[in-house]
């Protein structure tokens, strides 16, 4: 069978992630998570003290991160310059800039490259799931899905993820950067015309799962 690219977009907390890993690992497929790499190049610019609010300082430095992507569904990784960077990228700290980061073009340049080349190289095919895949990165793909959910369930699903949080402060940090991810200039959130919307809100995980492996199943 001809490898299958798989393109799942969508803000954050609506299971994106879960869905994706879950789908790849079924159909025997690659996985890449998109927003992994751009929080590791953010984590990168933290590190080595970037001003992050200047995108010129960032865009002069934005090839130096070597970044890699396991593409494993079932133990997904990520390395920057040979550390493993899987726990530390999902600080807040680095939560709270990845958007002002994610936003340079010349990062989102760099970033996209690295998705084309472990998307064709990967032999079966490929989930990757981020917010601009079907639209800008990967704009023939066999099959695009758009995840939405409401503002609360996605807040509800992020305050479960991390242990203890105020719902309420998760919901606006979450609001911030979705409308920060939607409003930018270069590839922003968005729906590709051509994707499949699936409003997960009232849905379990599982029937966003079963959901999803239908639609390639269709595709094939
Ligand atoms: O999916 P996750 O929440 O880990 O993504 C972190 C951030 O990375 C997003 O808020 C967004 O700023 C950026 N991102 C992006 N384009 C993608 C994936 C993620 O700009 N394709």
């Amino acid at each position: 069978a001809p490898a299958v690219i798989v393109a799942i977009d969508g803000p954050s907390g609506t299971g994106k992630s879960s869905t994706s890993k879950a789908v790849a690992a079924h159909l025997g497929l690659s996985y890449l998570d998109t927003g992994a790499q751009y929080r590791a190049i953010t984590w990168w610019m933290a590190n080595n003290n970037i001003d992050i609010t200047d995108p010129t300082a960032i865009a002069a430095v934005v090839g130096k991160p070597e970044i890699v992507s396991g593409t494993d569904p079932s133990a997904p990784t990520i390395t920057v310059d040979g550390v493993d960077v899987s726990g530390p990228i999902r600080s807040q700290e680095v939560t709270s800039k990845v958007s002002a980061v994610s936003a340079v073009p010349e990062v989102r340049a760099r970033i996209t490259e690295l998705q084309r080349s472990l998307a064709a190289s990967a032999e079966a095919g490929i989930v990757v799931e981020g917010r601009d895949i079907g639209t800008t990165v990967l704009p023939d793909a066999d099959l695009k899905v758009f995840l939405t959910a409401s503002p609360e369930a996605r807040a509800a699903r992020r305050s479960g993820e991390l242990k203890g949080a105020d719902i309420h402060t998760t919901r606006e940090a979450l609001i911030k950067r979705d409308a920060a991810d939607s409003n930018r200039t270069t590839s922003p959130l968005a729906k590709s015309d051509d994707a499949v919307e699936v409003d997960t809100t009232d849905l379990t995980l599982q029937q966003v799962i079963e959901c999803v492996i239908t639609l390639v199943e269709e595709k094939r």
